[in-house]
């Protein structure tokens, strides 16, 4: 079985991280986040991953290689300009078998394709979303599903819903909140709902709604799932796999008790810290990061290469790689530092600030 990969969008809910870093290859808890993906797609017997990229797609080759390391095939396609999610499928069609998986590619999952596909197979389905239960489904669309299994409506994000849909969305009220997770099986002929290369499209949006009544199918998957395409689930997905509520099994390669470091922590080979310096709970230090002397890190993430200074408090923020923090300054509540931006001494940063790539804060206090 082969995958399709979505890795070419922008990610410009994670900027400025994903200014400089495509979202594919940004570090989580120690490795290149879709190698996740990936050794979970392996582990369920996987062979061949085709990553369809765009944005910065040289970037995410350069990190992920050929995918032997991984025990997977992988095969890259790039896409000259964005095309969405329907298009991406169009523009690799020639390299598609009849069945194969097709997945957003910012899933943080352990969900049980191995149900998924048999589902697929038990229905006939041309296509079998994976839906996931969420408490707060404001953020997505709702997905009625019938009893047979077979989708009934896509509803608009609650909140935005108007005439029929609203109608449907009272419907969906009375069931679960089940949203589409970005992991699809589908069959070859599903193209034909899709338009034609070089035209840009939304399989959500403009492919599966039209296969509504035609054999499109949801499988209610159980298991870990997020997406982390904003700073608050990056952070959330963070402290999961610290915890070992999603079942990857890095558990063991994640929190490893140091001096310094309150647990859960992760702290990557090379990153120092300095004496009366603390880490955790809940943060990780990326390659060769340091920390200075009495600083304080809790419920944030560090990455390759950052320095942050004595005396400073970082906490619920992510850190760019190669950023540097001055001595005595306060980051907190949401706060992204893009690569290399630079904090002078005492400076205070708060409230989901986003400092972007290379730009200097000087000395003093700013707010967001
Ligand atoms: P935002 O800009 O923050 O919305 O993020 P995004 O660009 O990743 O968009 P979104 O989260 O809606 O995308 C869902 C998945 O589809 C992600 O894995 C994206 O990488 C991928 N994706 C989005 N647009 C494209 C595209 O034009 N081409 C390809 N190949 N993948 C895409």
């Amino acid at each position: 079985m082969q995958a399709l990969i979505l890795a070419g969008g922008e990610g410009t809910r994670l900027r400025p991280l994903t200014s400089t870093i495509p979202k594919p290859v940004i570090r989580l808890a120690g490795r290149p986040f879709i190698v996740y993906m990936l050794e979970w797609l392996r582990s369920h017997g996987i062979e061949e991953a085709i990553l369809a990229c765009g944005f910065m797609a040289e970037d995410v080759r350069a990190v992920l290689g050929e995918g032997t390391d991984l025990g997977l095939r992988l095969l890259y396609i790039h896409e000259p300009k964005p095309l969405g999610t329907g298009g991406a499928l169009r523009f690799a069609q020639d390299l598609l078998r009849e069945r194969f998986l097709m997945l957003n590619g910012d899933v943080l999952t352990d969900i049980d394709l191995d149900a998924q596909l048999a589902q697929h197979e038990a229905t006939g389905a041309r296509a079998t979303l994976a839906l996931v239960e969420v408490a707060d489904p404001s953020a997505y669309g709702l997905v009625h599903l019938d009893e047979d299994l077979s989708i009934e409506a896509f509803v608009e994000k609650p909140g935005q819903a108007t005439g029929s849909a609203r109608r449907s969305r009272a419907k969906a009220a009375a069931g679960p909140n089940l949203i589409n997770a970005g992991v699809y099986v589908l069959e070859r002929d599903v193209l034909e709902a899709v338009p034609p290369t070089g035209t840009r499209s939304s399989i959500e949006r403009d492919v599966f709604p039209r296969l509504v009544g035609k054999r499109l199918f949801g499988h209610r998957s159980q298991g870990y799932w997020l997406d982390i395409g904003t700073p608050e689930r990056y952070l959330q997905a963070t402290f999961d796999l610290l915890d070992g509520t999603v079942r990857l099994a890095m558990r063991a390669r994640t929190a490893q008790a140091q001096e310094h470091t309150l647990e859960p922590a992760m702290v990557e080979p090379g990153a120092t810290i300095a004496q009366g310096a603390t880490v955790g709970p809940y943060a990780v230090l990326g390659p060769a990061v340091t920390v200075g002397e009495g600083t304080r890190i809790a419920r944030a993430v560090v990455l390759e290469g950052a320095t942050v200074g004595a005396g400073a408090t970082v906490t619920d923020a992510i850190i760019g790689p190669r950023s540097r923090i001055g001595s005595h300054c306060r980051v907190e509540r949401d706060v992204v530092l893009g690569e290399g931006a630079v904090l002078q001494p005492g400076s205070v940063v708060a409230d989901g600030a986003r400092i972007f790539p290379g730009v200097v804060v000087s000395d003093g206090a700013i707010r967001s």
